[in-house]
């Protein structure tokens, strides 16, 4: 479950403050499936980076499944994001010299649990089909097969929560619908996900819709 409480993050360019995300407030259930909407520069990304402890709010408390993220040092947030939070990144974030295979299981690289994440990294793939791409570059994929191994990758540490920042966008209806699916599929198996998106075609997939205007939820 993720609870926001009146998140704002105030940023200064040219000397003039503004709130890219003004006095923000929602919630999102366990094993919801949420879609955050709005037009580019509406805040989207700055309150996913709040959401995930990459960028500390000005205001405001942030709660995943009872733990307050405000109130935690960078140390414990880092800790606290990778056994919780799986983020896939506005645009491609896989690592051009690495297999797609390297690219999941690089947080576990220099661990001795490299065995095992190696066996659910193939497993994950597996499950959406794309097991035959663990040894490819990205490369040599297609945009919607890299949005999907970007999904595999925050699902390796079994996270409670899911943040996908426009995970559809750039791709085709057929590949969108795939992804959106594969989200789904996530969240009724009970990890909570949050995805924004300006596409509104693909809002049947999901359970609940918040509204960002200019930093702002509006009623939807
Ligand atoms: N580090 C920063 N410093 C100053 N301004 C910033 C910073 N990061 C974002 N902004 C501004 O905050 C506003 C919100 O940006 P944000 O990236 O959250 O929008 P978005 O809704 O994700 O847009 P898009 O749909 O294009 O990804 C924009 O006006 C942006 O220029
Ligand atoms: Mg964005």
């Amino acid at each position: 479950m993720i609870i926001v409480k009146n998140l704002t993050k105030n940023f200064v360019r040219n000397t003039q403050r503004f709130d890219a995300v003004h006095d923000v407030s929602f919630h999102v259930k366990e094993g919801e499936f949420a879609a955050v909407i709005g037009h580019s520069g509406s805040g989207k990304t700055t309150l996913f980076n709040m959401i995930a402890g990459l960028t500390k709010p000005t205001a405001g408390k942030i709660l995943i499944h009872g733990s307050d993220l405000t109130q935690m040092s960078d140390k414990q947030q880092a800790t606290f994001r990778n056994q919780n939070i799986g983020y896939v990144l506005q645009g491609q974030s896989l690592l051009n010299n690495f297999t797609i295979l390297d690219n999941i299981c690089m947080p576990a690289y220099f661990s001795s649990t490299i065995d095992i994440f190696r066996e659910r990294a193939l497993q994950l793939l597996n499950e959406i089909g794309l097991e035959e791409l663990a040894k490819e570059y990205p490369s040599n994929l297609s945009g919607g097969e890299m949005r999907r191994v970007s999904i595999v990758r925050a699902m390796m540490n079994h996270p409670k929560v899911i943040l996908a920042d426009e995970p559809t966008s750039n791709l085709d209806p057929e590949n969108s619908h795939k992804v959106m699916q594969m989200l789904k599929d996530i969240s009724q198996k009970g990890t909570t996900v949050l995805l924004s998106t300006h596409e509104l075609e693909y809002l049947d997939y999901v359970d609940s819709v918040f509204k960002m205007s200019k930093g702002n939820l509006m009623d939807s």
